[in-house]
């Protein structure tokens, strides 16, 4: 195990030791993690906030998803490898990288100053972006990648509705729509409506305004494709007629049909992001080549995680909040 030596065996971090609001937080020393054989020790520069947070913080997983407190927050994060276990082939020490570093057990997140995560859920970060703009595409990127291209599958010329266009997931979901051609309906506030259309939204929709279902059908009388939504509950339930009746609704919020799909031919799919250290390589590649582009990014710094939780619980993050670690 090529590990560079440590000047300590602690690491500042950010960790609950019960579930709870953000008083709950603890920023403070916690032991340095240790690489096994197939992961990468990596110091973290930016970790990407990203809603799950203060939903595990809550507690709103833990029937879900294995836990073990204490819990340090955060599910990616961009930096530099330090530490390359010995079946990792594929990275050397120095390395600039980024990951969507889930694990089977939420135990050690990426709102640290050191992180171990699996050598296959890494990939070299976009040469052209900085570490704050990295750390904020794993996550997001991968969730949209796999809900449009694995789920959705959309052919050139489709329609689709996205709701809730102008936040972590839909800045990367109306790029990736854009280029398997789709025509692109999106929710989003009027202040986001340039912001939506830089992207590649055909057609923003003020929801806060307008119908949305008359909105779309105005101009597709039969429905569209496809809904991707980002958003859930009471606000997908309604939007269900704007689809087509042999059309798929994605949700990667709401992991039950809605119920206000009465139509048997449309498709339901509910799309829980997973690490993919392959497929964020390709995501590289086409950051790197300009096709894709960071999000509008908000910079805090890690000792500020728990306004930056309370941020993103208001639901109206334009782009990504990324924490600055080191
Ligand atoms: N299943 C998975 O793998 C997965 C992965 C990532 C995220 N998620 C979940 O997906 C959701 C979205 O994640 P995110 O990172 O994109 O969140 P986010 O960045 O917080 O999204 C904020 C956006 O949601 C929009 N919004 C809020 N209420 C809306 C409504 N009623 N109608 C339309 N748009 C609305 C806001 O639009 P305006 O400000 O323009 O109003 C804002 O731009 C979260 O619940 C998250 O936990 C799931």
């Amino acid at each position: 195990m090529a590990l560079t030596k440590q000047a300590t065996d602690y690491m500042k971090a950010v960790y609950i030791e019960e579930f709870g609001d953000s008083s709950k937080l603890r920023f403070a020393d916690r032991p340095m993690p240790r690489a096994n054989p197939d992961e990468v020790l990596i110091q973290v520069e930016y970790s990407g906030v990203n809603p799950v947070d203060w939903k595990i913080e809550e507690g709103m997983f833990k029937n879900f998803l294995p836990y073990e407190f204490p819990i340090i927050l955060g599910w990616e994060a961009a930096g530099t490898i330090k530490g390359v276990g010995d079946n990792v082939k594929n990275f050397k020490v120095g390395d600039q990288v980024y990951t969507y570093c889930r694990k089977q057990t939420v135990k050690d997140g990426s709102f640290a100053e050191y992180l171990v995560v699996d050598g296959k859920h890494v990939a070299l970060k976009p040469k052209n972006l900085s570490f704050a703009q990295a750390a904020s595409i794993p996550l997001c990127a991968l969730t949209a990648w796999q809900a449009i291209h694995e789920a959705i599958k959309p052919k050139k010329g489709d329609k689709i509705l996205i709701l809730g266009g102008a936040g972590g997931v839909g800045s990367f979901a109306i790029q990736i729509a854009r280029d398997a051609g789709c025509y692109i309906y999106t929710t989003a506030s009027p202040k986001n409506h340039d912001y939506v259309r830089k992207l590649g939204a055909d057609a923003p929709i003020d929801y806060n305004k307008n119908n949305v279902v008359d909105a779309v059908k105005t101009k597709e009388p039969n429905g569209v494709d496809a809904i991707l939504d980002l958003v859930g509950g009471q606000t997908l339930k309604n939007t269900i007629p704007a689809v087509k009746k042999n059309g798929i609704v994605v949700s990667i919020v709401d992991r039950n049909r809605p119920s206000t799909i009465t139509n048997a031919e449309t498709k339901f799919v509910n799309v829980f992001v997973r690490p993919d250290g392959q497929q964020l390589k390709n995501l590289t590649e086409q950051f790197n080549k300009g096709t894709l582009v960071a999000p509008e990014i908000e910079e805090l710094p890690l000792s500020q995680t728990a306004k930056a939780l309370e941020k993103i619980k208001t639901q109206h993050t334009r782009g990504k909040i990324v924490l600055r670690v080191k």
